[in-house]
């Protein structure tokens, strides 16, 4: 039988995991989990994408020999992946040999059958975007379409693929293949990227020896890294290794990605080299929508990217909840306001107000209060001839069907939405049939029906919520004191608990979260208050040392305070804006009980300009300020003199 092949992009390493290539991540794994409950057999494939000239670039701007570099990077992938509970079958780096193998034995093919041939090339060219812009696509300002970076001119020999010749066989299959390129929108948008006509596509490129030498001809450069970075997708299977074995796996049934790569890349040259190399094209490609973060694109430069596994621990320690299922709770909320057609907003309050409401409120408290009355009421037994409703059963019927169906689209958002009615509907039955007043009345038998209804609706959404949430549905299933996660076919059994099955004693999985402990009121990578500031200052007489090197990482420069203002409905914290040498900076400084804002309009402050930004109340803090803590009070540090805005601390 042919294995659900399911993909990701492969990331490029020039930079660490955030909630972007998270999204991808988590959704490709949920997916994979959710066909792996349904029984099918799964090969799920992530990566990194090592053979980029950008990479090899932030190698070099570092000092780092490129191959430790993305080695290393490489490791950082795979550990963020890991502590999300991303439960990948094969992690690929383009720079194994055997990937480069591939990517040689396709271009050797190519150029043999004449798909590939030698011209000269001449045009603008994104580094950034690894990407060459004909000129009636670009404006005066030469910079990049995608991107808005700079561009460069370059003119070489090179070889092109013949993606022309693909154009209408390209159209024709999209045409006949509905469910090829989803959603609706973005199938859309790459047949008006076709039908706008398309180029031969440069696929060598000069200038930089990191890569994959173009083969039989070392003058030529590296292969293009789109070229090199699509084959993973084929290298993965074992296709050139494994004879015709390679078709348990291939094609792949779904791959995922964000809208950026998903017209041109994807859905364009992805399957035409496919069709040049004669093989089956994917069945299907999704892509997702962008995390917008205060209506902006994340960048670094904006200071609003955000790390997954930090948000995730932020929540952990604000609400006191276990790390596990503060992790699950993050993929909770990814899938539940995924961007699907559209972009879609992240933030943390809307985190938190998730958190709170689906997770807190609605699915926890229903495990908690059912199994609290059961053992109440019952001493943690399920009662004699505790059978669920026929009207209720046929409603968790419905709605479990409606949530594969919503999985099965890669909907999250529907499918969750579709899960979280079967929690109303028990809520708003307990409220109507009110077990407790059932069993002051002395009808036990009838209170024990009612309460059935919540323990199999919580066993439901165990199975439901896996794909999303696995760490929870495995302490739903130890709750109710199951022996597993019921698979899917399985969980939509009704009656499946027998009466005198023993229930384990309930245990809070989201203790909710207090509004004065919430991660919006304390930022989510640092915390530059003082309050943080003392714990830092404990650890000093601590056995740990740091090397100097570690030191040397801390950027602390003289910044000079432009304007401060008070922080809206915070008595501690103050909004600075500095300037940086030319460079302007905002903070947020917990020293609002020790100085007005005259007071520090104009004074000179170190302050760490390399800390990850973080939202404090609404507003992203770009560094940390340092003052002497004494006895809890801030005290500002200045130089002994005026010194140049922007000088550097050692
Ligand atoms: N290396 C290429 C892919 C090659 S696949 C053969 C690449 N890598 S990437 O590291 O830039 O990340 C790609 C993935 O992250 C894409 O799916 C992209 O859409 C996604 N995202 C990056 N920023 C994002 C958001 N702000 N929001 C959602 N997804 C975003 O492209």
């Amino acid at each position: 039988m042919k294995r659900y092949y399911i993909t990701t992009p492969i990331y490029y390493v020039n930079s660490a995991p955030h909630i972007g290539t998270a999204l991808t991540t988590i959704v490709a794994d949920a997916c994979a989990r959710f066909q792996k409950q349904r029984g099918r057999e799964v090969y799920f494939l992530t990566g990194t994408d090592e053979n980029a000239p950008k990479v090899h670039r932030v190698a070099q701007e570092r000092g780092v020999p490129t191959q430790q570099f993305v080695d290393e990077m490489a490791e950082v992938f795979e550990r963020a992946w890991r502590a999300l509970h991303i439960e990948y079958d094969i992690f690929i780096r383009t720079t194994e040999e055997r990937h480069k193998r591939v990517v040689s034995e396709v271009f050797r093919r190519l150029r043999e059958q004449g798909d590939i041939y030698k011209g000269s090339y001449q045009g603008w060219y994104c580094i950034s975007c690894e990407t060459f812009f004909a000129s009636s696509k670009i404006d005066e300002s030469k910079t990049c379409p995608d991107c808005g970076k700079p561009l460069e001119w370059r003119d070489e020999l090179c070889y092109y693929f013949r993606l022309s010749d693909y154009e209408s066989r390209l159209r024709e299959h999209i045409l006949a293949n509905p469910q090829f390129i989803q959603p609706e929108v973005r199938r859309n948008e790459t047949l008006g990227f076709i039908n706008e006509g398309l180029q031969d596509i440069a696929v060598s490129r000069t200038g930089s020896d990191w890569g994959v030498p173009v083969p039989d001809d070392p003058n030529s450069g590296v292969v293009y890294v789109w070229f090199d970075a699509l084959l993973n997708y084929l290298t993965a299977t074992g296709w050139l290794e494994r004879g015709e074995a390679y078709l348990d796996t291939w094609p792949p049934d779904l791959q995922l990605m964000g809208k950026d790569i998903l017209p041109r890349f994807h859905a364009t040259i992805w399957p035409a080299m496919l069709m040049a190399l004669g093989l089956p094209l994917p069945e299907r490609l999704y892509g997702h929508g962008w995390w917008i973060v205060n209506k902006q694109k994340m960048s670094k430069s904006l200071g609003n990217v955000y790390a997954p596994l930090e948000v995730a621990q932020s929540l952990a320690d604000a609400a006191g909840c276990e790390l596990p299922y503060a992790v699950d709770a993050f993929r909770y909320y990814m899938l539940r306001e995924m961007p699907t057609d559209a972009d879609a907003e992240f933030s943390l309050e809307g985190f938190e107000a998730r958190y709170n409401g689906d997770l807190a409120n609605d699915l926890g408290n229903l495990l908690h209060r059912t199994l609290s009355m059961m053992h109440r009421y019952f001493e943690g037994r399920v009662p004699d001839g505790a059978r669920l409703d026929a009207e209720l059963a046929d409603l968790f019927a419905q709605q479990a069907a409606r949530v594969t169906e919503a999985f099965e689209a890669v909907d999250f958002p529907r499918g969750l939405r579709e899960a979280w009615q079967i929690i109303g509907a028990v809520n708003r039955y307990y409220d109507e049939q009110a077990p407790w007043t059932l069993m002051k009345q002395g009808n036990t038998e009838r209170a024990g029906q009612v309460l059935y209804a919540g323990l199999i609706a919580a066993r439901l959404l165990g199975g439901l919520s896996e794909p999303v949430m696995p760490q929870v549905a495995r302490e739903i299933a130890r709750q109710l004191n199951l022996s597993s996660v019921p698979c899917w076919s399985d969980a939509v059994v009704m009656n499946a608990i027998p009466t005198g099955h023993i229930l384990q004693e309930p245990k809070p999985i989201f203790p909710r979260l207090q509004p004065q402990r919430s991660t919006g009121g304390t930022p989510v990578q640092a915390q530059p208050t003082l309050e943080r500031d003392t714990q830092a200052t404990a650890t000093i007489t601590m056995p740990d040392t740091i090397t100097i090197d570690e030191f040397k990482r801390l950027q602390i420069r003289i910044a000079t305070v432009k304007a401060a203002e008070p922080v809206p409905k915070s008595t501690k914290l103050l909004k600075l804006t500095l300037d940086v040498g030319g460079e302007e900076r905002t903070i947020v400084a917990g020293i609002a009980e020790d100085y007005t804002p005259e007071q520090v309009v104009g004074k000179q402050i170190p302050v760490l300009v390399n800390l990850q930004p973080a939202l404090i109340r609404g507003i992203v803090s770009e560094g940390m300020m340092l003052a002497a803590d004494v006895d809890g009070k801030a005290v500002l540090l200045h130089p002994d003199r005026e010194v140049p805005s922007g000088s550097g601390v050692r």
